[in-house]
């Protein structure tokens, strides 16, 4: 059975209109791309290649000037759809204080499902199972101000969750948050996913891309790579020549792989990495 797509971005071009004239530069340059309903793809690319200018296409915030996008068969460019599209795309950016409007984080949860015009009732439930999802139910009655980066982010998260999104477009929401606080962010994304809701993570952290289903690479405003994550991250050179990394057991298979070791590249997680080194010894040994 065919799966049901969520988002699809058709040959989209943009370029965002500049005061200098004669200068316009297409940040997206003929993008194709179509989101399964339910995966995790993950979007990475060098600063300034695109990612955020791609992600804004995808519940309308910006609209394309080449091409279209479709959020669950509704054409982003139809103004007429546009409270239709925001509803189940939602969107988590890098800085959680840009994204807290309240004083008090349950009020700030409430914020959006209350634009809406949800029932009280209903808005109350909703706000109670988004914070207790994000692990923030307590903090309920605090101001927000007052909690630390991966508190707010989380307050932020909850804040989407309230309005039920099939996909959320999470734009580096970790890059902001010490270590605890990305394992945080990390867990409800992958939480997210276990309930079907469709997830893009754009990111710098390879170890955060080898989570996902997918990953797509950008540059200068086109996909260069589109594959799962143990394809894409065996093109180490490549991904280097394009200003990324790889994840840190790849980046060790690929310097072991140097020195003559025949260890597989596609070794992704550190327990399959672990698996694959402490075979090759104990294979050497017998
Ligand atoms: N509001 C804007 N006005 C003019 N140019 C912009 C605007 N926003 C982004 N740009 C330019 O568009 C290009 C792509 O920016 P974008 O923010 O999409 O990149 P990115 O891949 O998200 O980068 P980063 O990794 O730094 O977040 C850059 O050259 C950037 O300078
Ligand atoms: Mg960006």
């Amino acid at each position: 059975m065919k799966n049901n797509i969520a988002i699809k971005v058709d040959n989209v071009t943009y370029f965002y209109n500049s005061s200098e004239q004669n200068v316009i530069n297409d940040v997206l340059d003929c993008v194709t791309l179509s989101v399964e309903e339910g995966s995790f793809t993950a979007v990475l690319g060098h600063n300034g290649s695109g990612k955020s200018t791609l992600a804004k296409h995808m519940n309308a915030l910006l609209l394309p000037k080449g091409g279209s996008v479709t959020a669950f068969g509704m054409d982003t460019r139809d103004e007429g759809l546009l409270i239709e599209i925001r509803r189940p795309v939602g969107m988590v950016f890098q800085n959680p204080d840009n994204q807290i409007v309240s004083n008090v984080v349950e009020e700030d949860v409430a914020f959006a499902p209350e634009n809406l015009g949800i029932p009280t009732e209903e808005i109350r439930k909703r706000v109670d199972e988004a914070l207790k999802m994000v692990g923030m139910y307590e903090f309920r009655q605090h101001a927000p101000h007052l909690l630390s980066g991966g508190q707010k982010q989380r307050v932020a998260i909850a804040g989407v969750l309230a309005m039920h999104p099939r996909c959320i477009v999470f734009d580096e929401p970790t890059a902001m948050l010490d270590p605890r606080g990305r394992a945080d962010v990390l867990k409800i994304i992958s939480m997210l996913k276990k309930r079907g809701v469709t997830v893009i993570l754009i990111t710098h952290h390879m170890d955060e891309a080898a989570l996902s289903d997918r990953v797509v690479v950008m540059n200068d405003g086109k996909v260069v790579m589109d594959g799962g994550p143990r394809e894409v991250f065996t093109h180490v050179e490549e991904l280097r020549k394009l200003g990324l990394s790889v994840p840190d057991t790849t980046e060790l298979i690929y310097e072991l792989r140097c020195d003559g070791y025949k260890l597989p590249l596609s070794a992704l997680g550190v327990e399959e990495c672990a698996d694959e080194l402490a075979g090759y010894i104990l294979g050497r040994q017998g």
